[in-house]
């Protein structure tokens, strides 16, 4: 049986490498996204001078982002999002009827699944003249981004969710390109901005420090045979041997995808927890495996007990606590289970978790203490 599932994505190199998916002729290189998204702000307030320094965001939006926007003078609005992520149009009109005029508009995908009703928005916002960026955070860089046939003003990326790096967000740019490397290299030059294969360098170096990072940790994968956990070096070779070429393709994406879908062939044991997140196999990439728990559990304590069985499940995003202080105990944000789908677990890490939560010995533990009691708060963000 499985000792510990790792619980980092990491994914191959060749998906990177792919000419299509690094042609990007702009963006920044920052050691995280939200910086990435303060300085693309940073900009647009020069393009839109009298605008009051407001953004709106999501109300499903790491607390983080807001906390850093707060830090430099700007004040984050937070938009409501339906059962499914969807953006409520009628709740963002009223937001921004209150609200008057703002910098911008952070609209995001949520756990690998395409926000829906993205064409409408960003409709809106060029009859409002809003910018428009596109938070990809939770999807793999840079083929999965949305908008193809759209344009946004810029994209947001956070390579360390994703990718086997320590650090690492990317802002790509649509709207003003050349003003706005102009501007970044004026505000900060160290930060690099450039063509692909700069950006190709860094993600190899970037690659090599994570993989030393690997090395040294202790944990490992099962034995296939079912015996002890293999010495962690094993796992660090099998790290490794993703990066060259050669081994299969397009793994991150197609992994995942057949994750979840092996997750899905236990629809019995799931419903006994709650609803699944739908997500769409041909267009979605999961980033976590998400399930809105009913409302008798505890979010919070499934996680920790899942966790101490070497599940690395996790509650959902830490949230706004002006946002978190208007949620209803048993909104679904307060119910929200994640399990790991990433290209490095398997059928056979699947199967474990599946059987330890088709044992009713273990839902019973993580019963909430007064039926309807979600957790309270939602503690750990996924960063
Ligand atoms: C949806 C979403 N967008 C943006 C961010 C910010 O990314 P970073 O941590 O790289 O700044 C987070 C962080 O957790 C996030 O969950």
């Amino acid at each position: 049986m499985p000792k510990y599932i790792p619980s980092q994505p990491v994914v191959s190199l060749r998906s990177l490498i792919g000419s299509r998916r690094l042609s990007f002729p702009h963006y920044g290189i920052f050691s995280c996204a939200r910086y990435g998204l303060l300085s693309y702000l940073d900009y647009v307030s020069q393009t839109r001078p009298g605008a009051p320094r407001r953004v709106l965001l999501p109300d499903y939006m790491c607390r983080d982002v807001g906390h850093a926007l707060k830090q430099h003078g700007y004040e984050p609005r937070y938009y409501p999002l339906g059962a499914d992520f969807e953006v409520s149009m009628q709740a963002l009109e009223e937001l921004e009827t209150q609200t008057g005029r703002c910098q911008a508009i952070v609209l995001g995908h949520f756990y690998g699944r395409l926000s829906r009703n993205r064409q409408t928005v960003a409709r809106w916002c060029r009859e409002k003249d809003l910018p428009l960026i596109e938070d990809c955070v939770h999807l793999p860089f840079p083929h999965h981004a949305a908008f193809e046939e759209d344009r946004v003003a810029a994209k947001l990326y956070s390579l360390r969710k994703v990718y086997p790096v320590p650090h690492g967000g990317v802002l790509v740019v649509g709207d003003g390109r050349d003003a706005f490397a102009d501007f970044l290299s004026r505000r900060v030059g160290a930060v690099a901005t450039g063509n692909a294969t700069e950006m190709l360098d860094w993600m190899v170096r970037q690659v090599a420090k994570k993989a030393l990072l690997l090395m040294k940790m202790s944990y490992a994968p099962p034995r296939r045979d079912g015996g002890d956990e293999l010495p962690p070096f094993n796992y660090a070779w099998r790290f490794l041997r993703r990066l060259l070429p050669g081994d299969s393709g397009d793994v991150a994406t197609k992994r995942r995808r057949e994750n979840y879908a092996l997750y899905m062939q236990h629809r019995d044991i799931l419903a006994q927890w709650g609803d699944v997140l739908a997500l769409d196999a041909e267009r979605d990439v999961p980033y976590m495996f998400v399930m809105f728990l009913k409302e008798h559990y505890d979010a919070g304590k499934a996680a920790s007990r899942l966790e101490a069985l070497g599940i690395p499940a996790g509650t959902g995003l830490a949230l706004d606590p002006s946002v978190l202080a208007g949620l209803p105990r048993s909104h679904p944000y307060q119910r929200i289970l994640t399990l790991p789908v990433h290209q490095d677990i398997d059928a056979e890490h699947i199967a474990h978790i599946m059987t330890v939560l088709g044992n009713p010995a273990i839902r019973a533990e993580v019963q909430a203490s007064h039926p309807g009691q979600a957790s309270a708060v939602c503690a750990q963000a996924i960063a």
